[in-house]
C-alpha cells in the first residue's frame, strides 16, 4: 500500500516533473479536482470529467464510456496520455522509478522476495496502485445513513427526496441504489440527447477520425480530441446505437465532485438535476412534472449521502 500511495502522488513521474495522479484525483474533492475537465502536464487540457475513485469496486469497467476493461490497465494509462502524465512510453516510468531510491524500501516492503534482483515491472506498478486506489472507499457514511433510515431519524426532506429518486422521478432505474441505500450505476449507457449537437463539425469527419484510433492509443485520442470524446461509448464499442451514449454514474459522492457530466460542462449538483428533470420530462418523455419543493427534495437526497458529511 506505501508502494502504491508514493506512485499516486509522485509528481517526478511526469513529462513537465508537475503532475500526479494526486493532480487530478485529489484527495480534499472527494478524489476528484473540481475542474470541467482534467488538466495535464504543461497545463493541458482533456476532454472528460475527472471521476471520483472512491469506491471503485462498484464498477466493473472503467471510464465515461467503460472502454477499460480492467482497473490494472487503467491505472497505467494516464502515464503515456499526453495530456495527462505525457512520458513518451512506459520504459520511461520503468526507469524514473528505478532510479528513485526513496522506492527501494517500498518495493521490497510490497513484493519482497519475488522483487529481488530484478528489475522493476509494467506489473509490479499497476499492482501496486491498485492496492491502494482499491484501498479508497466513502464507503462508511453511506452504511450509516441507510441505518438512520431503517430508525427513521433521516431528515424529512431526505426520506421524501429518497422516495421520490427510487418512485415516480424514476432515477434509480439507472442510478439503481445498492444494498447501503446508496444511488450507484446500472451499468450501462445512456444518451443525454445534447452531444451530438455540441460538436463543431460534421459527424462523418469525427466517424472518419475514430477509424483510425481504434485499438491501442484509443484513450490518448478520446483524452485529445472533445468530438471523437462526444462519441462516447461508439468508442469502446463501434456500435453505431452508442454514439453519445455515457456510463450511468455513481452518486454516492455526487456532493462533493462538482462540476458535473462526462464533459464536466454543468457546474453545480442543482444545475445537474435540473438538467436530468428537463431531460426526462422533455426530450425521454417518461417524467411526471416535479414540482419546485420535490427537486429540492431530490438534491437534499443527494447531498445527504456519500463523503460530504465526512
Ligand atoms: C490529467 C488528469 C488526470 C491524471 C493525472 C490522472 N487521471 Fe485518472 N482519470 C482522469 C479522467 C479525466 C478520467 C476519466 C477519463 C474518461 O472517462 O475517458 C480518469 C479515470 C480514472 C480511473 C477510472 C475511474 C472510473 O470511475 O472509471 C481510474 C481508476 C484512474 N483515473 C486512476 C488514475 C491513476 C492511478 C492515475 C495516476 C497514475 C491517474 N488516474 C491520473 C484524469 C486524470
Ligand atoms: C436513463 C438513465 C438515467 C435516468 C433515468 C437518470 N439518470 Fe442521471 N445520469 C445518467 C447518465 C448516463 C448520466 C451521465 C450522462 C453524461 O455524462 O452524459 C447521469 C448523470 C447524472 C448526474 C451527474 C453526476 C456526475 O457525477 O456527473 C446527476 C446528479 C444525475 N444524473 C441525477 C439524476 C436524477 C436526480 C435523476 C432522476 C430525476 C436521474 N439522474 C435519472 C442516467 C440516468
Amino acid at each position: 500500500m506505501a508502494f502504491g500511495r508514493a506512485l499516486f502522488f509522485d509528481a517526478s513521474l511526469s513529462a513537465d516533473g508537475k503532475v500526479s495522479c494526486a493532480s487530478c484525483h485529489r484527495p480534499e474533492l472527494g478524489y476528484a479536482d473540481g475542474r470541467n475537465v482534467g488538466q495535464g502536464v504543461w497545463g493541458r487540457k482533456g476532454t472528460r470529467n475527472v471521476p471520483t475513485l472512491l469506491d471503485l469496486e462498484d464498477h466493473g469497467v472503467f471510464n465515461w464510456d467503460g472502454r477499460t476493461a480492467t482497473l490494472e490497465e487503467q491505472v497505467l494509462a494516464p502515464y503515456t496520455t499526453t495530456v495527462e502524465h505525457g512520458l513518451s512510453d512506459l520504459d520511461e516510468l520503468l526507469d524514473r522509478v528505478s532510479e528513485n531510491p526513496a522506492y527501494g524500501p517500498l518495493i521490497d516492503d510490497a513484493f519482497g522476495g519475488e522483487h529481488f534482483g530484478a528489475r522493476i515491472s509494467e506489473s509490479m506498478i499497476a499492482r501496486g496502485l491498485v492496492a491502494f486506489v482499491r484501498s479508497l472507499s466513502g464507503k462508511r457514511a453511506a452504511r450509516e445513513d441507510a441505518a438512520a433510515s431503517s430508525t427513521q431519524v433521516l431528515p424529512v426532506e431526505v426520506a421524501r427526496g429518497r422516495a421520490l429518486f427510487v418512485g415516480p422521478a424514476g432515477c434509480a432505474t439507472c442510478h439503481r441504489i445498492d444494498e447501503t441505500g446508496t444511488p450507484t450505476t446500472d451499468d450501462e449507457y445512456h444518451a443525454l440527447g445534447l452531444e451530438l449537437a455540441s460538436m463543431d463539425e460534421p459527424l462523418d469527419a469525427v466517424l472518419h477520425r475514430h477509424q483510425h484510433h481504434r485499438g491501442r492509443g484509443a484513450g490518448d485520442a478520446i483524452l485529445g480530441d472533445r468530438n471523437l470524446a462526444a462519441l462516447g461509448r461508439f468508442n469502446a464499442t463501434g456500435n453505431p446505437q452508442d454514439i453519445g451514449k455515457f456510463r450511468t454514474p455513481s452518486l454516492r459522492h455526487a456532493a462533493a465532485t462538482a462540476p458535473y457530466f462526462h464533459d464536466g460542462g454543468v457546474t453545480t449538483l442543482e444545475e445537474a438535476v435540473d438538467l436530468e428533470l428537463y431531460y426526462r420530462r422533455n426530450v425521454a418523455g417518461s417524467l411526471p412534472a416535479i414540482s419546485r419543493e420535490e427537486r429540492d427534495d431530490l438534491i437534499s437526497f443527494i447531498r445527504w449521502i456519500g463523503v460530504e458529511r465526512r
